[in-house]
């Protein structure tokens, strides 16, 4: 790639699954199935290109709503990404941070990612998050019950410790897969000033290299944050 302004944080809205599937006379399973092996591939390049930041948005709080049997199909590729299959994570030595309410999961697959959180804690070659059975507006109203619980006025800077990203940079760069263009309930505080980029690919489809181009589009862009200038060109 030639030389460019790197994110620090990437997120990823991994959309179209279901189509690319259809569109191959599969099952839908079979979509989400190659949407992770997709999702390992990408974020191993995104940590090699040198991003330090990777979040995915594995499970939303409204996929949860999905039929019974597509969720047990889902609940059976986590249970073998965080379970018997968990090198595949492991060996990315990043640190592996769950967001969302994994209380809903059943019982081993918490146990699995309890583990696999405990394990790569101490990694500091970089940090992913897996966003699971999370919503930003569920997010928001929790953080602002827990300020209320703490009967404390906060102002932004303080607001941020709250969320489920505390400590976390805001992503600089949010790819959506699947030709939405939409945010689907996904990091909406963090997002103030995140540029967006959206792929017509579905996501099994989406390459290294079409990682690649969304970063140089990134790069090419000018951040103003609200001001004239921007501040990192
Ligand atoms: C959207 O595609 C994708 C999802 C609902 C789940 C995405 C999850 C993964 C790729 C990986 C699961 C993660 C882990 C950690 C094992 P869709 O089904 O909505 O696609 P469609 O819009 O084409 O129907």
């Amino acid at each position: 790639m030639r030389r460019i302004k790197l994110p620090v944080h990437v997120a990823f809205i991994m959309d179209g699954n279901g189509r690319w599937a259809k569109r191959r006379f599969r099952p839908r399973a079979f979509g989400h199935k190659m949407g992770v092996q997709n999702m390992t591939k990408i974020c191993t390049h995104a940590f090699r290109l040198g991003v330090r930041i990777v979040t995915v948005y594995a499970l939303s709080a409204e996929n949860l709503m999905r039929p019974k049997e597509e969720l047990d199909e889902l609940f059976d590729l986590f249970r073998s990404y965080f379970g018997k299959k968990r090198e595949r994570l492991t060996e990315l030595e990043v640190k592996i941070n769950v967001i969302g309410d994994i209380t809903v999961l059943p019982e081993d697959i918490q146990e699995d990612i309890l583990r696999v959180t405990e394990e790569t804690a101490n990694y500091s070659e970089g940090l992913m998050n897996i966003c699971i059975n999370y919503g930003a507006r569920q997010e928001i109203v929790r953080a602002v019950n827990e300020a209320v619980s703490h009967g404390r006025f906060v102002d932004e800077a303080s607001f941020k410790n709250f969320l489920s990203t505390s400590g976390i940079p805001d992503p600089d760069l949010i790819i959506r897969t699947g030709g939405e263009i939409r945010l689907s309930n996904f990091l909406l505080y963090q997002a103030a000033y995140s540029e967006l980029y959206f792929s017509n690919k579905m996501w099994p489809e989406f390459s290294k290299r079409d990682l690649e181009k969304a970063i140089e589009n990134y790069s090419a862009r000018d951040r103003r944050f609200g001001n004239v200038r921007g501040n990192d060109s």
